[in-house]
Parts: structure tokens; sequence; C-alpha cells
């Protein structure tokens, strides 16, 4: 068992705060202003064995589809196999451990759920189905899901460990992104959204905080936990409050739409550094949300208003990326113009951000959260387990 781990190459906090200070324009990082267009091009030699798999694929829906997920299912290892070493990240009914596997050193993210909480907050339905989507999505610039086990009290998801850290951290450190850093995640984004919506499925919680950057500065998307196989509009209020399109907040059903109007907000955060709509509470933001009015920053870059109000069109109908065209008609704004959309596939395109680290165990890039006091790894539970039939699967 642990040579099917061992091909494994891992090379590779959540409330919002927003104040208008240091919003400067002025990354952190000098090459932010690089752009993606086709003669900027580099080498992928870095990439690993895995990774250079995925190179050599291309960006259509039906060469995505034939693609089969590293995703193992019923493990033979289990819990006892991995070391855990410290919290990445904390979420409503669990944790995300750095977690090293004994038996080949390698790191890996755990995601660690109580099962009793995701019951008491009626949550079995989203999990299953974020373990479901994560088994079955391969894309470069999606969190690989590895395995899932559970003993009598926790559901864990081994993830690939994204060492550059959240977006939201650089975000905040940066004050805010320039044009061409935000083109470029963004840029990112629509493939992965593109993807997504290709094999019906909705991600429905787009934000800083669940885009880590992997070592090379991609985008990763985590957190499938509000993901969603399609099959007719739904129904069910989730997300996040800054990121939610009216037709949540209004309960008229909803669809791949929300994933556009999200992206709006993301390219609108990213260039200052707020989200266009905040207020002291959740029924504040929702409030205006519905009045829809944008106020955008002098610096903002013309053609990136044009998409942002395209994308923050609260009919759903005329809003970008659920006409016709799709997300080609994304891909084809005047603010991506130029952008070499297979290279950016194939990460040859230069990132903004190169995350420092050490080695490859290196959390310097993730904030600091206290450790659990409670043992999350005792193997077993001392009241059995009334929950284990609702995740089968796992
Ligand atoms: N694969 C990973 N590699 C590195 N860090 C990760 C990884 N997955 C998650 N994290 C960190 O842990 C944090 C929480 O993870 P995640 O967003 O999946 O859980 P959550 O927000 O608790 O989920 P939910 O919304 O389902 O409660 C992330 O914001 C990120 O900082
Ligand atoms: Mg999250």
């Amino acid at each position: 068992m642990s040579t099917m781990l061992s091909n494994i190459n891992n090379n590779n906090g959540n409330s919002h705060t927003y104040s208008n200070e240091g919003v400067n324009g002025s990354s952190s990082d000098s090459s932010g202003n690089r752009p993606l267009y086709q003669n900027e091009r580099i080498g992928n030699e870095n990439e690993n064995q895995q990774l250079s798999q995925s190179s050599q694929r291309q960006a259509t829906p039906q060469q995505h589809q034939d693609q089969s997920s590293n995703y193992i299912a019923r493990p033979t290892f289990g819990l006892v196999d991995f070391v855990l070493q410290r919290t990445l990240g904390t979420g409503t009914f669990g944790r995300v451990f750095l977690t090293k596997f004994k038996h080949t050193e390698h790191y890996y993210a755990m995601k660690v759920l109580k099962k009793s909480e995701i019951v008491r907050l009626k949550q079995t339905e989203h999990v299953n189905s974020e373990r479901f989507i994560l088994s079955q999505v391969t894309h470069p610039f999606i969190v690989n899901l590895y395995c899932t086990f559970q003993n009598d009290k926790n559901l864990y998801m081994l993830l690939e460990y994204v060492i550059g850290g959240e977006l939201f951290s650089h975000l905040r450190r940066a004050g805010r992104f320039t044009n061409d850093m935000t083109r470029f995640y963004s840029a990112e984004i629509v493939l992965a959204l593109e993807y997504l919506h290709d094999n019906e499925i909705i991600y429905r919680d787009l934000k800083p905080e669940n885009l880590l950057l992997d070592s090379r500065g991609h985008i990763k998307i985590a957190d499938f936990g509000f993901a969603k196989k399609l099959e007719d509009r739904t129904w069910t209020l989730c997300g996040t409050p800054e990121y939610l399109a009216p037709e949540i907040i209004q309960s008229k059903g909803h669809g791949k739409a929300v994933d556009w109007w999200a992206l709006g907000i993301l390219i609108f955060e990213m260039l200052a550094g707020y989200p266009p709509f905040f207020a002291d509470s959740p029924f504040g933001i929702y409030e205006k949300i519905l009045v829809g009015k944008i106020q955008f920053p002098p610096h903002f870059d013309s053609h990136a208003k044009d998409l942002i109000k395209r994308f923050l069109t609260a009919d759903r109908t005329k809003r970008l990326g659920n006409l016709r065209g799709g997300s080609e008609d994304v891909k084809r704004h005047k603010w991506f113009r130029g952008v070499d959309w297979q290279g950016l596939y194939d990460k040859q395109i230069q990132a903004p951000i190169i995350p420092p680290y050490q080695h490859p165990g290196d959390t310097s890039n993730f904030e600091r959260y206290p450790e659990p006091t409670e043992e999350t790894n005792s193997p077993i539970g001392l009241t059995g387990d009334p929950h284990r039939h609702l995740f089968a699967d796992f």
C-alpha cells in the first residue's frame, strides 16, 4: 500500500476583515506586471511527474472527461499511517492539517471533519457531495483528492498539500493586486470554472480563502464543501455573504451563473483590496447586493470594469458566462485579450507571486492556528459510531 502513495508526488482561516489601509496598488512581488500573453511562455522543467502528465492534456471538455482522477477508493491504509503535524486552516466542522505519510515521508493536507458536527448541522449531503465531486475531477487548477477514510469519530480527506498558502493572505499582504496579477489569477479560475461547468458541477464558494497557490504560484481551488453536481436548478442558501448572487438571496434557484457572479466579486476584490458590497452584518451585505450599486475606485482598468459589470448583472439570463456562448464569451472579453489559454492551462505562464518555501513540509505561507486540545486522531471513539452508515463512501 505504501507503494501506491509513494507514487504521489506532493511537491507542491476564514473571517473577512476589510480596511482601507494599504490600498496602494503595490505588490510585495516585483514580478507582478508580467503579462500572460502568447509570447510569455516559460518552460516547466521543474514540474513533477504528475503535473507533466496533466500538461500534455488539452483544455477541452471532451478530453477532460476522459481523464481519470488520482482518487484511490477504499484505501488499505488509514490514520495510523500518518503523522498529523500542524493546523493549516480551520472550518465549521473540523480542520485541515499538514500531515506526513509515515512510509514515504511525503507531505499531504488532511481535512478532518467531525461526524457528530456534520450531522448536527445537517451537512451530511454537502460532505458526501464534496467527496464525490473531488474524487471525480482532475484539473491543473483544482486541488487533488487522493483518498478518504473514517473512524468512529471523524471523516478524513487526504489532499495534495498546496504549499503556497491562501490567495487571501497574499492579497491582504499586498493590499491589492495589479491589473496584470488579477488577470492572471482570474484567467486560471476561468479555466477551472469552465471545466467544472462543462462537467455540470457548480462550485458555489469562490473567495480568496478557498484559493491556494501551488509551489510555482498557480491557482489551486480547494474546499468543495458547497460544490454541487447539477441536475436542475437548485435552491439551497449557502456560500459566503459577500459573494452571494441576488438569485441565491432571493431563493429564485440558481445554477452555473452564480460562479460567474462570484468571479465578478473576486476580480473587484483583487483589484480594490475589498469587495464591492460590504457591511457589518450579512443582512446589510444582502441589501447592498440587491441594490446592486458598484462604486469603482478610479484606478480600475476600463476593460476590467466592463467585465465586472457584466458578471455583476443581477438578471442571470443576461450575465456574462451564462449566455449562449458560455465560458467562451468570458475568454473572448477584451480584458482577457491576448491571453494564451493553452499556455496558461499548461502552467507555462510565469505566475506573479512565487511562494517562498524551504522544504516540502514548510508551512510558513499559512497563518498560525491554536492546535486542538482534544486528540483529533484518537482511532476509536468511546461511544461507538451511530453515523457510519451516513458516510458509507468514505
Ligand atoms: N490541500 C490543501 N493544502 C493546503 N492547505 C489547505 C488545503 N486544503 C485546505 N487548506 C487550508 O485549510 C483551510 C480550510 O479548508 P477548507 O476551505 O477546505 O475547509 P472549510 O472552509 O472548513 O470547509 P467548509 O467550508 O466545508 O467548512 C483553507 O482555507 C486552507 O487554508
Ligand atoms: Mg473554506
